[in-house]
């Protein structure tokens, strides 16, 4: 008798920093098929041939530029073109630019609402339609710990993963009569290429000890995610900062905005 092939687990932002730590435990995991989106081809290839290497897991790599206002529905058609059920849906992928909001470039600001709001969000309409018909699935949306306040600075950021975190949260709702998780991934600082190495000082953090291992932080996510929590925000110190956030009044949080040698002012 022929087996049936294995459902698929989706990671997009998938070929560095916490996406290809998610995509490597995946692999190690042996549930799933990957779907593996970047829109980068070389660099993505190089992690479906590595995650195939080390564990004979099926790979489907997709190339798409997730900051086009299309991108979900072509990745869904893609999806289904392939044949497989997406059991599992990791909408990770990101982009981070310090800079107020006034002087920010509007094309750069316009990648990060596509990327952050619009293509997670109708990537879950139209998977989460597939998994509350087949009455079972998993998805994580990566937000941040930014979304706990309002940060002047990075309001696009903040802005935009604090929607995905209260965008989960009803999801999440819905989705539950149905046996369908939906977890909100938050983590801190993490030791990724998302921060521009020539606005934050990355070997000054480290030193430090602020930036998170992604690998941690994969680990924690995907035991939060398979586990069907809510909520997971990696690593003691970044739980800790989330409570703190709730109590620091505004103005303090201003007042170190203006006063912070540290933080980049104005960046585009
Ligand atoms: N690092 C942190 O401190 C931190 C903290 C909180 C939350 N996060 C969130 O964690 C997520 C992963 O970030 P990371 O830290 O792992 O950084 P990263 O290594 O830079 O990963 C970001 C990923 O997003 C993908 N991406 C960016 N623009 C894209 C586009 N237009 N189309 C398709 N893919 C695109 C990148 O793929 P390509 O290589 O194809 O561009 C990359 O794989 C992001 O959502 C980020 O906001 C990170």
């Amino acid at each position: 008798m022929k087996t049936p092939p294995l459902p698929a687990a989706l990671v997009t932002g998938a070929c560095s920093g916490i996406g290809r730590e998610i995509a490597r435990r995946l692999a190690v995991r042996g549930d799933h098929a990957l779907v593996l989106v970047s829109e980068n081809r070389e660099r993505l290839d190089v992690v479906a041939r590595e995650v195939f290497a080390a564990h004979g897991t099926l790979v489907h790599p997709i190339v798409c530029d997730l900051a086009r206002p299309e991108s979900a529905g072509e990745l869904h058609a893609a999806v289904r073109a392939l044949g497989v059920d997406v059991d599992v849906l990791v909408a990770n992928a990101g982009t981070f630019f310090f800079g107020e909001v006034a002087d920010a470039d509007p094309a750069r600001a316009n990648t990060m609402l596509q990327l952050h709001v619009v293509t997670p969000s109708l990537l879950c309409t139209r998977f989460a339609r597939d998994m509350r018909a087949r009455r079972r699935g998993r998805i994580m949306l990566t937000s941040s710990i930014s979304a706990w306040r309002a940060f002047p600075g990075i309001a696009y950021y903040g802005g935009t993963k604090t929607y995905l975190r209260t965008f989960a949260a009803a999801l999440r709702s819905e989705l539950a009569p149905y046996g369908v998780t939906v977890t909100t991934l938050a983590p801190g600082a993490t030791d990724t290429g998302l921060y521009d190495p020539t606005v934050v000082d990355m070997d000054r953090a480290r030193r430090f000890g602020v930036m998170m291992d992604p690998g941690k932080v994969a680990d924690a996510a995907l035991r939060a995610m398979f586990s069907g929590k809510a909520e997971c925000v990696p690593g003691a110190f970044n739980r800790f900062a989330t409570i703190a956030m709730r109590l620091v009044p505004q103005r303090v949080i201003d007042l170190v905005r203006r006063r912070a040698p540290w933080l980049p002012v104005r960046v585009g």
